[in-house]
């Protein structure tokens, strides 16, 4: 039993939540998965009948594998339901996301949505965000070194992100990752958010504040949900 296992049960467990008719903001990342795959299971053999809004190419390649239905982000179709993963997330449910590189799409997904869900297992749970995750920031690839710099600027250790291949990561938008780690971590998530979105050349960042209203925490034999006050 370890990680994977509890993913599996929070990403099972997620499923149920959803209901007949219902537009579901699909999140990218293993935890997420398993939430594909059990949605697509439902559709096979419940005749469950939703649409998913991809946060990204690779849940988009998940959803028509398990013959989950899709249709984009648009203005005519309000998310029902947002469920994704979080790389870390904290009592009162402030999250860093990002670390599958899908964070600009999963917030305008999650930005677009009714309610959230967010499932992980049981070490995504800290006390304070940062300390154990490097912050994913996306930054457009022009002049990226200059970005780079004003976020060194800003008191954090900076590494531009590569793939597998060692070849620069590139998001689904065409923009880099810089993976940033603060010493302290970080204490106040707000702040940091705004304070990083004044840097020009920032498109957007993994602190995702406002968006976890439930947790489904994924344990070795089951999983139970945590609202969040
Ligand atoms: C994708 O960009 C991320 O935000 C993921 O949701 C996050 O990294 C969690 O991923 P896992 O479920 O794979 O741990």
């Amino acid at each position: 039993m370890g990680a994977a296992e509890q993913k599996k049960h929070a990403g099972f467990a997620a499923a149920a939540h959803v209901e007949q008719g219902m537009v579901v903001g699909l999140g990218t990342g293993s935890t997420a998965a398993y939430l594909v795959e059990a949605l697509g299971k439902r559709v096979r053999e419940q005749g469950l009948q939703i649409k998913g809004v991809c946060t990204s190419k690779a849940t988009e390649t998940l959803a028509a594998e398990h013959g989950v239905p899709i249709i984009p982000l648009g203005r005519d179709h309000r998310i029902d339901l947002y469920i994704d993963g979080a790389d870390e997330v904290t009592r009162d449910g402030a999250m860093i996301k990002g670390g599958g590189g899908a964070l600009l799409r999963e917030k305008m997904v999650a930005d677009w949505s009714r309610r959230h869900l967010i499932v992980v297992d049981e070490s995504k749970l800290v006390e304070r965000l940062g300390l154990g995750f490097r912050l994913p920031v996306e930054i457009v690839r022009f002049g990226h070194e200059t970005t780079i710099a004003k976020l060194t600027a800003l008191g954090c250790e900076t590494r531009l992100r590569t793939g597998a291949d060692g070849a620069t990561f590139l998001t689904d938008e065409g923009h880099y990752i810089v993976d940033c780690r603060f010493s302290n971590g970080i204490a106040n998530p707000m702040a940091m958010q705004q304070r990083l979105k004044t840097v020009v050349g920032v498109m957007e960042t993994g602190l995702f504040i406002g968006y976890c209203k439930a947790l489904v925490i994924g344990h070795d034999h089951g999983a139970e949900v945590r609202q969040i006050s």
